[in-house]
């Protein structure tokens, strides 16, 4: 990426200034994920990576919810997005008083909330998960609770996925991923007509017929380790348009067929927006101490899951 390289450097000369480590996402564009990103990977992984980091400044190139679950994980740190509207379908869909109404209506069922939400829909939620470890998340509640009634909020498909693979019974909300809802069972047939001899992977936030008609799903780090792991000739990822394109720079000799949607938040987050993050110190993101307690609550019931 040569246009590129002046911002590059920069950006890299000034993380060593501030004592910064950026954590970018799967959905970042390639010249950030490879070019400036130091820690890459899935909303697992970078929560993962945001409690441990040895840096005292987090950039987090993401959306603001992950900015958020550095923040509450990290809060001595100073943590950095830059852009304040990069937001999520998901995380809008839903809020702190939503989550409450739940809870008197159904105090005897846990609440396995998306890691895809604000601070305070975390901080009334039992335990968080992620797309990777929905499944395991949920399972567990449910034994912990003696429960076969399990509710999960707020990406009602991701819920559907997941009672589908458990058995359990799941209570959901009416959130989807603007991006994923989109494909459809028709979309997963004509690539199949059109590419017989690919691999079609998917995210759980699809509809489960959408993933139902696939090959695979899982969380973009799920994808992406699939992708290393079966090398296939070719291979179709149901999911944001970064995807394929980061993971084919690892994995050369794959061909990708990118049907793919664009995340609006994601996108916000530029070169040049990380870039002035950086020499300005700016956009810190905030959470009132005393919901980022019980949010750490939840996200730790999940962290502290046996791996
Ligand atoms: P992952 O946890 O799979 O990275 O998903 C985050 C996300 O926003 C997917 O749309
Ligand atoms: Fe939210 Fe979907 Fe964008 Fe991920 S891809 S940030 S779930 S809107």
């Amino acid at each position: 990426w040569p246009a590129f390289a002046p911002l590059i450097d920069a950006i890299n000369q000034l993380k060593v200034l501030r004592g910064a480590t950026i954590l970018a996402h799967n959905y970042m564009t390639p010249e950030i994920f490879n070019c400036v990103g130091d820690i890459t990977g899935d909303s697992l992984k970078l929560a993962q990576v945001a409690a441990e980091a040895e840096e005292d400044v987090i950039l987090q190139a993401g959306v603001h919810f992950m900015a958020e679950t550095a923040k509450i994980l990290s809060p001595n740190k100073t943590v950095l997005i830059p852009d304040m509207e990069a937001g999520c379908s998901l995380a809008s869909s839903i809020t702190g008083a939503d989550v409450q109404a739940i809870k008197s209506a159904y105090p005897d069922y846990p609440i396995v909330t998306y890691v895809n939400t604000s601070a305070e829909v975390k901080a009334y939620s039992d335990i968080c998960c992620t797309s990777s470890n929905a499944v395991q998340v949920v399972e567990a509640v449910a034994k912990q609770w003696n429960t076969d009634t399990v509710i999960m909020i707020p990406d009602q498909y991701l819920a559907k996925n997941v009672a589908a693979q458990t058995g359990i019974k799941i209570l959901t909300w009416q959130g989807e991923c603007e991006v994923h809802e989109q494909f459809t069972p028709e979309d997963i047939q004509d690539l199949r007509d059109a590419h017989p001899d690919a691999v079609i992977i998917t995210h759980p936030e699809c509809p489960p017929e959408v993933m139902a008609a696939a090959d695979f799903a899982g969380s973009t780090g799920a994808m992406a380790n699939y992708v290393k792991e079966k090398s296939p000739n070719k291979a179709i990822l149901i999911t944001e348009c970064s995807m394929s394109d980061n993971v084919s720079v690892e994995n050369p000799g794959v061909q990708f067929i990118k049907p793919c949607n664009l995340c609006p938040h994601m996108k916000r987050i530029s070169l040049t927006n990380i870039y002035e993050a950086l020499r300005d110190m700016k956009h810190e993101v905030e959470v009132d101490p005393l919901i980022a307690e019980k949010a750490k609550a939840s996200l730790q019931a999940m962290l502290d899951l046996p791996k």
